[in-house]
């Protein structure tokens, strides 16, 4: 009965996976959990400067509602401002405002597929497209990347993946969990193959090393379409402001089709508010010295990472919050993570929650305070070192 009263597309599995099981055990027991998959910057423990953000946020205007599809002209021009400082060229009028990046794939779904269609993603990724692309009614086509020391977009994949249903085709730069970022030849033969391009670049600003074959966003082709998304929720480490923007760039007349379209899109919801609206200007003047933090803290964290000695190997890393490490062979992916959960309370996601195919591999962050993280990764090579010991 209730199969046939709701939709497919809103009945997904609820059961909670065996980590979070474990995890709620772990915490009935009152223990103290070191959370190495921390991802919210808000409870990172960083220099957030609490008064200047809520006079941001203090504004009489916003007492009175004069909503705009794409965005109050104001904000549009903060934002668009911003993306031009790193020598990017565009306008406010390439700018559409979203509440989050979720809400802006989610207008771009519905901008350029019907049910049924494709859409290509990176593998492993972001896990939350599978949702998006449920709850859009389309289908993900994974193309795997390709790592031999450093991470690739293998163009033959990319291509294979290919189908007559095919309507975008999705970069993450860098990726989360990779930390790869997008590289000019890869940009270059991706736009040859005429397919709108949607680039995510929430974590564009947190760079770990210096790399000349990267481009700066993927707004950097004019072959063709280009939505680069960004947001508050990295840029600034404030997720909780829900502000996020597409900036559109690529062939002027297609371009503007696509601006009209997703201001039809937008109009239908109207879900950004206006106090974001009104506070973004002032928000991007003031945020430096979070994200200077937060650099100077995962840069820190990944030395931290590179110099122990222990049988995990660290995939290469260009950028991002996150790092991937290969475990030894002898247990699973999800088994070491139920390892350092049960017995040395250290949470880390398992690698297959980013799809890695590998059976081994973990991902952490590299958002955690100093401390913090040092303890987990304590924790985490004695046990891996009492494992290898012990099989
Ligand atoms: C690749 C990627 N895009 C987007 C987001 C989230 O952005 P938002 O909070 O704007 O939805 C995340 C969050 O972890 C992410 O990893």
């Amino acid at each position: 009965m209730t199969k046939r009263l709701f939709s497919h597309r809103s009945g997904v599995n609820r059961g909670p996976n065996r980590l979070t099981v474990a995890l709620e055990q772990e915490r009935q027991k009152k223990r103290d959990i070191i959370d190495l998959t921390l991802s919210n910057p808000t409870l990172a423990r960083l220099p957030f400067d609490a008064q200047a953000l809520l006079d941001a946020l203090s504004n009489r205007d916003l007492l009175v509602y004069r909503p705009d599809p794409l965005g109050l002209r104001s904000a549009r021009e903060a934002v668009a401002s911003h993306i031009s400082e790193s020598g990017l060229s565009t306008s406010a009028d390439r700018i559409v405002l979203t509440a989050s990046t979720s809400d802006a794939y989610a207008y771009l779904i519905k901008l350029f597929c019907d049910p049924g269609d494709e859409l290509l993603v990176p593998k492993p990724s972001y896990p939350l497209f599978e949702h998006l692309a449920r709850l859009e009614a389309v289908r993900l086509k994974p193309y795997p990347l390709r790592y031999d020391g450093l991470w690739h977009i293998a163009i033959d994949e990319v291509e294979a993946a290919l189908t007559r249903r095919t309507k975008a085709i999705v970069v993450v730069s860098p990726n989360n969990p990779t930390g790869s970022f997008l590289k000019r030849d890869e940009l270059d033969a991706l736009s040859k193959l005429g397919l709108p391009l949607i680039s995510d670049e929430v974590f564009s600003s947190y760079p770990l090393i210096n790399d000349r074959t990267r481009v700066r966003s993927a707004l950097e082709s004019d072959q063709t379409l280009v939505f680069a998304l960004f947001g508050l929720s990295k840029l600034a480490a404030l997720p909780q402001l829900k502000l996020a923007w597409i900036c559109i760039g690529g062939p002027e007349t297609l371009a503007e089709e696509a601006r009209e379209r997703l201001e039809l899109i937008a109009d239908t919801f109207l879900s950004v508010g206006t106090a974001i609206q009104l506070a973004v200007p002032q928000i991007l003047k003031i945020y430096q010295p979070v994200s200077d933090a937060i650099r100077r803290r995962t840069k820190r964290n990944l030395d931290a990472l590179s110099d122990l000695d222990w049988p995990v190997s660290l995939f290469h890393l260009e950028g991002g919050w996150y790092a991937s490490l290969k475990l030894p062979n002898i247990e699973s992916d999800e088994q070491w993570a139920l390892d350092f959960l049960n017995k040395d309370q250290v949470c880390v996601y398992p690698g297959y929650f980013f799809d890695y195919e590998r059976s081994s591999v973990i991902v952490i962050s590299l958002l955690v305070a100093e401390p913090i993280f040092d303890e987990g990764l304590r924790r985490l090579a004695a046990r891996v070192g009492a494992t290898v010991k012990k099989g």
